[in-house]
Parts: C-alpha cells; structure tokens; sequence
C-alpha cells in the first residue's frame, strides 16, 4: 500500500469580480486551515484552485463594460488570485480555465463520455433566439416579468426580488438584454449527460459510503446538512433528470465534434474539470505524477465550497467522474453555510459588505491585519449555520483571544525568560511535567477536531492551550519566588515549561495565523516551521523531551496584537470607527423606510433622544459647505434614492440621497442645501456617493432641506 496523500480543492470563483469576506470565510480559509495542517503533520497534500473564466455571468458584465470577456477575466483572475496570497491563502496552484490546458482536458472528458455510449445524448429542444444579435441566449441573457411577484427586471434563470427559479419561458415580455429585441423561440440541439442513470449508486454511496462493496468514506463524518442537501435532490419527485451540457454560446470551450460550431460546453460542466486540470499544471510544473492524486485509492479527496455549491460537487461531478471511469470520489463536502455582513447578506449590487481587496487597503496601517481578520473569521465561520461578521465582534476577538491572551503570553514568557535567565533555555527540574501532559493533551484534541473540519472547536482549545499557559504563570508567580530566592528551583520550572507551551502554540498557531506563527518561533530562536514539524513536536513531547533545542536564544520582547481598545492609541480603533461609520451613512436611507412602524418612530422621537456630548475638536472634522442641487434622477432598482448632482462652487459632486420618497426629482432642482462635503465617498446601488445632504426630519418622519438663504453662493463654509 502506498503512502496516503490528499487532494484538496476550493470553488475555482467566477472571474468576473472581487471576492467578498464571505467567500474567504467559506471555501478558502478553512480550506488553508486544513491544508497548512497536513503540511504540519508531514501528510503528502496537493491544494488546487483557479478562476472559473466561463459562463454567462462574465459575457454580460463585459458587455456592461464595455470591454472583452478576456480583458474581464485577466483583470479578476489577476485580482483574486494576488489577494489570496496577501492573506497567506496557500495553494499548491491557482490555475485558470481559460488555459488550453483546461480546454484539452475538458474536451477529452466530453469526447470520453460520448466515446463511451449511453453517458450523453443529443435531444433537440426550442430555444429564445435573438434576432438581432443573431444568438441563441442563454438563461441570464433574457429578461422579463416575473410570473410569481410581477418584478419587470427577472432574469431567465432567477427573479431577484421574489427569489424564484425561473426558466426563461415562464418569463412574460421577455427582452434579450443583447439588443432588447423580443427574442422568439428557435430550434437548436444539445448534448444532455444521463444523470438519470446514475442515481442508484449516488443514493447508496452518498448513505452509506460504499460503492461497489467497498467502504469508500464514514457518512458519519459529513456534515449533516451536506447530506441531507443531498438526499432531498436525490429524492424529489421525479429523481435525477438528463442535464444539458452544452450551450449556443460565443464564450467557452468549443464542444469538440465536427458539426457543433457555435456551441460550447456548459460552465458547470467545464469548471469542476478545471481542478483535474489545476492538478495537472502543478504535476507539471512540479516533476510529480497527477494520477496519483486523482486516481490512486489511497488519496482522499475533499472539496471545500459554500453550500450553494453542495448539488454539484456531491451529485453531479462524482457522476461525471464515475461515468469517465477510473477516478476518486470525494471523501468529504465539508461545505459551510453562509456568513452575512453585519446583518445582511453580501450584496455587490447594493454596496453592502467589504471585499477581500477593501479590506487589505483599508487595513495597510492596522498591526497584523491579515491574521486578525483570518482569526474573526474563523471564530466566528458559518459552519453548521450561517454567521454573521461584525466589527464589534471582530474586536472583541482581536482583543480578548490575540492580545489578552495568546499575544500576553508569548510576551511574558520572552520577557522573563530574559529577566531570570538572560534569554535562554533553563533546565528543567521536572516538577510541572504534568502541566506540558495536558498541553499534549489539548493539542491532541486540537489535532482531531482539524482532522474533523471542525475549525471552531480547534481555534477554541488553540486559546485553551495559551490560557493553561496563562493561568499556570499566575499561579506559579515565578516573580513572587524571586524574592523569596533568586535560585528558586521553581523559577527554572516555570519558564521551561512556559517556553515549552510557547512552542507548541506556534506550532498549533500556525494554521490560522501564518504570519504571526513565526514570529512567535523567532521569538522563541526557532526557524520558520517545516512540513512536519507539528508532528515532531508531539512525538517531542510525548517522549518528555524538550521543544526547544539547546542552544535556542529568546529574541527581543515585540507586541504581537496591540488592543484596538486602547486609551492611549486610538489609532487601530479609529480604523474599526470609520468602518463603522461607512455602514450606517449607508444604512440610514434604507433604514428610515423599510423597518420602523410610525408609531415607535414618534415614541422615539418624543422621548428625544439626545447624544452624548462632543468636543469641539470633534464638531471641527466636519467640513459642512453650502451647495445647489443642479440635476436629480431615480436610482434605478432602489425606490427610495435619488442621484443628485450637486454645485459646490469650487467643483460638482454626485451625491446619493435616500429621500426619493419625499421629493420629486424634477422639484428640487435648484435647491439650496448644506452638504457634508469631507464624509469618506460610499457606493452606493453602484454610484458612488460623494458627500451627504442635511435634512430636518420631524416626528412624522418627514424630511426638509436644510437651507441655506437663496443670496447665499456655493462652498461657503458652514460653521
Ligand atoms: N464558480 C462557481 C461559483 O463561484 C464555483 C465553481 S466550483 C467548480 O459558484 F467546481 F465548478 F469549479
Ligand atoms: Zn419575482
């Protein structure tokens, strides 16, 4: 039997757009979690990704664009995958469907079933063609009314107001959104892939694990919401259906038969092939053999995803691999739920959430920003629920777990291993072993809870392990002993076994925090850890013997987490505040007409609620000037904004109002207001918002303009 090995994939995202936290938070942390893991405990892991660069989606944002799909994929492909390795995402290769590479290989995956007979079958059916553009369109192409909640702007595929699924023939007054033209239906012909047949042994294999008499995988250890996905796909009503695969498409692989041009293969047919391929670039480029990962029974395959994603990596492509013939099956889905931001689900087309590239930038002066965010969003990962990030919990995480706790303790340790013993490592009397037992013990437990893609549970005994660090220094008080002795025996224990826990938690660190980790090892006088090491260190300390060799010299004491909350920096706090402050300029318009009943809103009003005093210093950071509103125009998708244009005098701004409910666009013009003309600019429903407009808001809930007289000019300061 050879040696274990495992092949770990992520979701290849579209490259069509910026990655939001949300998407770390689901499919790549945890898998580099995971990952990192295994390198630590010596385990032979390959962790493929890459852009997923097909698909409707990314055709229509580069029409919207005006520029080339290519051009659309180049710029994401480039972004993402930059920012993954700002934030320590670790994959073996991040490759890109675009590549003839991948064009091979899914096209010989297509050819091999067809080769095969009984997988695919070609079925003809009526399509929406658009007769000006000279297209067949594709779902997300055609646009309408929604038959379900009226909603003019339904996509073919999905009504976003109502959520409904649609096809595009449910649509009434369908548009293409190529030309606008009515498309009418035509006939075309597809190749469908046979899911129907497959679904006996899907069942059966996604149940119980076994397949073809053999016990592939412990059903036990998959999510349940991951198989009860599962299930309820494979029971509903009719069973498994044929799929089309192919498309009428300009963007994607060609179908390689002769008499197929003008079409391509399916998105979702394609991409999931596009981590055989990622694979296959890395062995390349690698001197390594691909098929010992995708075809040798002793690797596990795991897919990581969010759990919009469960149907295809669970269902469909083990079918596809299986109907190929000669590949693994997945060993685990661990798929997670979704996070939300501060409330409310991600949404690009509101402006609501932060991406992964947002948060690098607005966080370049914050110590360590990479790690704290890893951390807020592994303490609080939607793994068996959705979750919801927060700044106040972020900071409450930042604070408690890494300074309070793991941060104060390596500091300790590396001070007053130079206080009592000028850095070095003193010998043990072996009085506390028992302690570095249960340090063993709690990283062990560690170990089986990452073994079991349970990432809360291991962060959660990560801070016991630096918290037993942290109470047995209290208790053993080497600074009370010194004044009792200086050569108190029990001053060397206490720093030994210290020093021995310090080490340890760089090694259980490092998963989640793999910029901090080795720090603390430099701290420490060790190297950056090697594949491995983790292992090493257990079997180290379960023989009693010393993590840190002789000779290791403690480093210079360093702040690992400064606080946010601290009084005499407010510097990391104000970066948290403007944060803050970004969502509720945002939420205010939205807020006032959706959520609060008239009544509770007079209540409020009527007890007044007055805010705690401000300096001066404080009123002074505003810059409130005088302007004219010069054009005003409804915010498409949004009822309650206006798009204003705004003189100030010295330049024109864009500003976004939520007071479309108050006034006509054509009433205001000429308006005279009092614009906050330094509030950081914020998106808007896709328009960026360059300032605020003061308005007065009696306890009915109508709003007046703060005026200026009418003889006043523009960009006079308000003061
Ligand atoms: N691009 C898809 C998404 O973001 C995921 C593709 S996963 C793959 O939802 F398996 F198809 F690669
Ligand atoms: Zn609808």
């Amino acid at each position: 039997m050879s040696e274990q090995k495992y092949l770990v994939t992520s979701a290849l995202p579209y490259a069509n757009g910026a990655l939001h936290l949300g998407h770390l938070a689901g499919a790549y942390l945890p898998a580099d979690i995971y990952v990192r893991y295994l390198r630590l405990m010596g385990r032979d892991v390959v962790w493929v990704c890459g852009s997923d660069e097909h698909g409707a989606a990314i055709t229509i944002r580069a029409k919207k664009e005006g520029i080339s799909p290519q051009e659309i994929i180049d710029k994401y492909h480039t972004l993402n995958k930059e920012t993954f390795e700002r934030l320590g995402i670790s994959f073996d290769y991040y490759h890109r469907t675009s590549a003839p590479l991948h064009h091979a290989t899914a096209q010989d995956f297509f050819k091999k079933l067809i080769d095969k007979g009984g997988e695919l079958e070609e079925r003809s059916s009526e399509q929406y063609y658009d007769e000006e553009y000279g297209q067949f369109l594709a779902d997300r192409y055609i646009m309408g009314e929604c038959p379900n909640c009226a909603n003019p702007e339904a996509y073919g595929d999905q009504c976003e107001r109502c959520g409904a699924t649609l096809s595009p023939m449910e649509l009434k007054n369908p548009k293409s959104m190529m030309s606008g033209a009515t498309p009418v239906l035509r006939e075309t012909s597809h190749w469908y892939f046979r899911l129907d047949k497959h679904g006996d042994w899907l069942r059966e294999w996604i149940k119980t694990g076994k397949l073809d008499g053999q016990q592939l995988h412990d059903p036990q250890t998959w999510k349940k919401q991951v198989v009860g996905q599962c299930l309820s796909w494979l029971d509903d009503g009719e069973g498994l259906q044929p799929r089309s695969i192919t498309r009428d498409l300009d963007w994607g692989i060609p179908v390689p038969l002769p008499g197929a041009e003008g079409k391509v293969l399916y998105v979702w047919f394609d991409a999931p092939i596009g981590y055989i391929s990622s694979t296959k670039q890395w062995a390349l480029d690698n001197g390594k053999n691909w098929e010992d990962y995708w075809k040798n029974p002793d690797t596990q395959l795991i897919h990581f995803i969010g759990k919009d994603n469960i149907v295809f990596h669970c269902i469909i492509f083990p079918a596809m691999l299986r109907a190929y013939g000669g590949y693994n099956l997945p060993v685990n889905v661990p798929a997670n739920q979704f996070l939300n931001f501060e409330g409310e689900k991600f949404s690009k087309s509101k402006g609501w959430g932060l991406e992964q590239h947002e948060y690098l930038e607005e966080f370049k002066d914050f110590p360590n920003a990479e790690d704290a965010l890893r951390w807020a969003l592994t303490r609080n990962m939607p793994e068996s629920s959705d979750s919801d990030f927060k700044w106040d919990l972020f900071v409450d995480f930042h604070d408690k777990d890494l300074a309070d706790n793991l941060g104060n303790f390596v500091n300790r340790v590396v001070v007053l291993s130079h206080k009592y013993f000028d850095g070095a490592i003193p010998e043990p009397t072996g009085a506390d072993r028992d302690k570095l037992v249960e340090a063993l013990r709690l990283a062990q437990a560690f170990s089986g809870e990452l073994e079991a893609f349970n990432f809360k549970n291991a962060a959660q005994y990560l801070m016991e392990l630096s918290s037993l660090g942290n109470t047995y220094l209290q208790d053993t008080s080497p600074w009370a002993l010194w004044k009792q002795d200086p050569q108190h025996p029990g001053i060397r224990e206490c720093l030994y076994v210290c020093q021995q826990i310090a080490a340890l938690l760089a090694l259980l660190a490092d998963p989640f925090l793999p910029f901090t980790a080795p720090r603390i090892r430099r701290l420490l006088g060790q190297p950056p850890a090697v594949n491995g090491e983790l292992k090493t260190a257990l079997d180290t300390l379960a023989r009693n013997e010393s993590l840190l060799p002789p000779g290791s010299a403690i480093g210079q004491p360093e702040v690992l987490f400064p606080k946010i909350m601290d009084r005499n920096d407010k510097s990391r706090l104000e970066i948290i505040e403007r944060q803050k402050s970004k969502l509720s300029a945002f939420m205010l318009p939205e807020q006032k007409m959706e959520q609060p009943p008239l009544e509770t809103r007079n209540s409020k009003l009527e007890t007044t609620e007055v805010k705690p005093d401000i300096t001066y210093e404080d009123f002074a950071k505003l810059d409130l000037r005088t302007a004219t509103i010069t054009a005003a125009e409804p915010v498409k998708g949004a009822d309650k904004l206006l798009q204003l244009n705004v003189d100030l005098g010295y330049e024109q701004r864009t500003v976004v109002s939520g007071i479309a409910l108050h006034f006509k666009p054509e009433a205001i013009i000429g308006q005279k207001v009092v614009l906050v003309a330094n509030l950081a600019p914020r998106k808007l429903r896709g328009v960026m918002s360059q300032g605020m407009i003061l308005m007065a808001e009696d306890a009915t809930g109508k709003l007046s303009f703060v005026s200026p007289p009418a003889d006043a000019g523009n960009g006079l300061e308000v003061k």
